[in-house]
């Protein structure tokens, strides 16, 4: 059924967990549950778009990520390669892609080609205004927060701004997703019931949504159910 539109969240944080054992269970490769994730998240993105949603905001890669077998590393930057290049060949045959992509984390530890491929991108489609879909790549809530501290901490060294400047709200600018709302929901499927590290600072009033669908499982279905279960939340604020 679709989904009201008053009652649709404007920003969605949603985790994409479960793709190693959505693979283990086929007898497959990590990887490929990696690749069939990567669909995933098209779809998912497209109908986001499609309904309107202001923002939503993937985990893909994440600051502690680096610990896994260097084997699986690769594979994963390559997965972000093949999906680049499908993005840029879709520009050039004019498929309009509908929402502008942006990529928040820290890419200095990013491979090269691969941080130009993620400007490239962000660039070509900055004009698009519909939705904006941010990718979480090398990204981590308590190292995004550290980056908007020292930018801080650096204006106030410069005499930019003065100490009692520094409000929430201030703050908030400074943190990769500084010019939107904060997300309404997160959704984290394949059964973990934590945060790891996503949106530490945004999501202090967000709801939260588990579900024990695998990431590679997800559907437009599952999306509806959040929808209709966000709808029906009552967030208080503190207030009554
Ligand atoms: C999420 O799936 C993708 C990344 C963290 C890169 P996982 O790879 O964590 O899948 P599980 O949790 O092992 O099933
Ligand atoms: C969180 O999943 C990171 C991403 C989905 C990118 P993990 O699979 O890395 O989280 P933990 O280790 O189970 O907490
Ligand atoms: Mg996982």
């Amino acid at each position: 059924m679709a989904p009201d539109p008053s009652t649709l969240p404007r920003h969605i944080g949603i985790i994409m967990d479960g793709n190693g054992r959505w693979a283990k269970k086929r007898g497959l490769e990590r990887t490929e549950g990696h690749k069939q994730g990567a669909k995933v998240f098209r779809d998912i993105a497209t109908y986001c778009s499609e309904l309107g949603i202001e923002a939503v905001t993937f985990y893909a890669f994440s600051t502690e990520n680096w610990r896994r077998p260097e084997k699986e590393v690769h594979a994963i930057m390559d997965i972000f390669r093949d999906f680049l290049a499908e993005l840029e060949q879709r520009e050039a045959e004019n498929e309009e892609m509908g929402f502008r992509i942006r990529f928040i984390g820290d890419k200095s530890r990013l491979p090269a080609d691969i941080v130009s491929l993620l400007d490239i991108t962000e660039s070509r489609s900055a004009e698009k205004k519909r939705t904006t879909v941010n990718v979480a790549v090398n990204y981590g809530g308590r190292q995004e927060i550290v980056h908007a501290a020292r930018l801080l901490a650096q204006q106030a060294v410069d005499g930019t701004i003065s100490v009692d400047q520094i409000t929430e709200s201030l703050f908030s600018r400074y943190t990769y997703t500084g010019d939107l709302p904060d997300p309404d929901v997160i959704i984290r499927p394949s059964g973990e019931m934590r945060l790891s590290n996503f949106l530490t600072w945004q999501s202090a009033y967000s709801e939260l949504w588990f579900s024990d669908v695998l990431w590679p499982d997800f559907t437009r279905k599952d999306l509806d159910q959040m929808l209709s279960d966000f709808a029906k939340r009552n967030r208080r604020f503190g207030g009554v």
